[in-house]
This record gives structure tokens, sequence and C-alpha cells, in this order.
């Protein structure tokens, strides 16, 4: 199966990297400004595939800021640099020549199984959808981690990525495309606590002991700012659903992205009233059909122990 990953990365954005090249094929990453500045996540990029032996992954640069929006970075849980916590060397792996939107438009020729897979602000993807409108008819959908069913984090009703870009998450949702959601519902469960961290550094190989260290970071961040108790390692999980289905619940539902609202801007809407997915109810009767249609699955739980045997597993594979 062939995927595409655009993202920021951002700790959470790396191991979304290193655990697709080792399951799927990726032909690409491309890169928006979200986490860090567009400058440095592209840095961190490049950095990312030379730590894991992967620079054959083409890497294209995106767009450097939000539609609408005024840019917004997460300095105070990826650091200044977006991937803080160990000093990687400068990288020597060129980019694409292509530019990201480009990129995404030229994979999805190449390929008839391609998914699309942000784990991001959807700046890019918007972008490509914008630019040639047939893409929705040769993509297989998009698999994100954004929104969320319940709380937010940068603000108490938007997670991050769709806060960043609330006009382009709209127009992804709205593309008719199949989407798969990873939200802050089911990714906070994804925690990397110490103990699951310490597992990762045995592994042995300088390649383990250098992430865990970079995760470390990042988990201090989320203590320091939500009092979380571990590293929520969200982006991976729009990509392990690709691996082991069997690890998630999805529910289909209506979800609308809110561009307005006082204390709302950013928020996913997500209906969860929507019981008919198999023209049932809930007790086996005719669905009562409440509310729009679905336009999305979204994960409403999470097998986490099993999710981080498969991720210990796949960063034992690299040297
Ligand atoms: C999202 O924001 C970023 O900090 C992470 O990389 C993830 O994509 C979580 O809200
Ligand atoms: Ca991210």
């Amino acid at each position: 199966m062939h995927v595409l990953l655009d993202g920021d990365p951002g700790h959470d954005d790396m191991l979304t990297i290193f655990l697709a090249a080792k399951h799927l094929d990726v032909v690409g990453i491309t890169t928006v400004g979200g986490n860090q500045s567009l400058e440095k996540t592209t840095v961190n990029a490049r950095k990312c595939v030379e730590l894991a032996g992967l620079t054959h992954i083409p890497i294209a640069k995106g767009l450097p800021r939000p539609l609408v929006n005024e840019p917004r970075y997460a300095p105070e849980i990826h650091g200044v640099s977006g991937l803080d916590g160990v000093d990687l060397p400068d990288p020597t792996v060129e980019l694409s020549p292509l530019h990201a939107v480009d990129f995404i438009i030229e994979a999805s020729h190449a390929y008839d199984d391609l998914w699309l897979i942000p784990t991001g602000p959807l700046t890019n993807i918007a972008a490509a959808l914008i630019k040639d409108p047939t893409l929705t008819e040769r993509i297989a959908g998009i698999s994100l981690m954004g929104g969320s069913l319940t709380y937010g984090n940068s603000t108490a009703a938007a997670e991050f990525n769709i806060y960043v870009d609330p006009e382009a998450a709209d127009v992804v949702f709205r593309s008719g495309v199949p989407i798969k959601v990873f939200g802050l519902n089911v990714t906070r469960m994804a925690s990397a606590t110490v103990a699951r961290l310490d597992r990762i550094r045995e592994i042995g190989t300088p390649f383990a002991r250098t992430v865990a260290d970079l995760v470390e970071f990042y988990r201090a961040s989320l203590h320091n700012v939500f009092g979380l108790e571990g590293a929520s390692i969200h982006d991976p999980l729009a990509v392990a659903i690709f691996i082991k289905p069997e690890l998630f619940t999805m529910q289909e539902m209506n979800v609308q992205i809110e561009l307005n609202g006082t204390h709302t801007r950013g928020m996913t809407v997500c209906d969860y009233r929507y019981v008919g997915t198999e023209g049932k109810g809930l007790y086996g009767e005719e669905a009562v059909t409440v509310g729009a249609a679905p336009n999305a699955e979204v994960a409403v739980d999470m097998d986490v122990d099993g999710f981080f045997d498969l991720l210990t597993e796949t960063l034992a594979l690299y040297r």
C-alpha cells in the first residue's frame, strides 16, 4: 500500500515516518509549517530520514503558512528547533525539486492506491485539493491526526492541527474523500510513559537511545504544559491503522469544522448521534437517522498496549 506522509516534524511526526517506513510503501514526505516554521520542520524531516537511514524517501517542502490564519507554532511542546532533545547532525540529503502541493498531485497520478497521511495543519492537502479538484478521484483516502471528539489542546475546544488552519481542514472535510480521523480523544490514550520509553531505550541500539532521548524531551514538555504523565504519541496512529487495524475502534460520523464561534473556532464538530452505519439502529431496528450522513470514520477507542508493542518492535528494526 502506498502512503504519502505530510507533516510538521515534530517528535510524534518523526515516529510516524519511522513506523510507516518499515511496513508501508512511503512514496514521499511533504512538509508544512506547524509545530515550528516550515524551514525548521523541513530541516527536521531531513534529519529524521538521515537518522533512520531512509534517505531514499523524497522530501518536498510545502506551504509556510495557513490559508487564512497567521502562522502559529508550538515551541512549548517541541522546542525551538521543533525537534529538541538531541542535537542531530545538520542534514545533507537534498529536497525534491517539486513543491509539496505538486508532489502530492503527481503522486496521485503515479499510484492508484495512495493514502495521504497528514499529521500537521492541513494546508498542503487543502491547497492540492484546490489546485487540482480531480485529486479526489485518484486518492484512496486521507488518514489524519487532528481534532477531537472531546476536548482540545490549543483551546478548550480545538486541537492544534485544526486550530492552526481551520479553513484548510474545512476544505478537506468537505472534499468527499474517505477520511479517517485520529483525534485527541484517542491520541492522548497513546501515552508514552517513562516505563514505555525505557522499553524503547532498552532496545539498546544507538538509534533507539536517540529516539527515546528525543521523545523524553517531548514527554517532559507535555508534563510541564498539560500535566500529562506520558508523551501523547498522536501522529503515528494515523499510520498504525493500516498496519494493525484491529488496534482501533472506528465509528462513522459527520464531522464539520467550526470556522467562527466565540470560543470554538477550529473545533471538529463530531455528530456522534448518527447510529445508522449498517441501516440498523443501536437495538437492531431500522436506523433513525439524525443529522447529516457520515463523511469520516473517527477513532473512538484503541488498544494502547498493542500499539506500543507495534511501535517498539518497529523501532527495534532500525540500527
Ligand atoms: C498535534 O500537534 C502537534 O504538536 C503534534 O505533532 C500533533 O500532530 C497534536 O495536537
Ligand atoms: Ca504533527
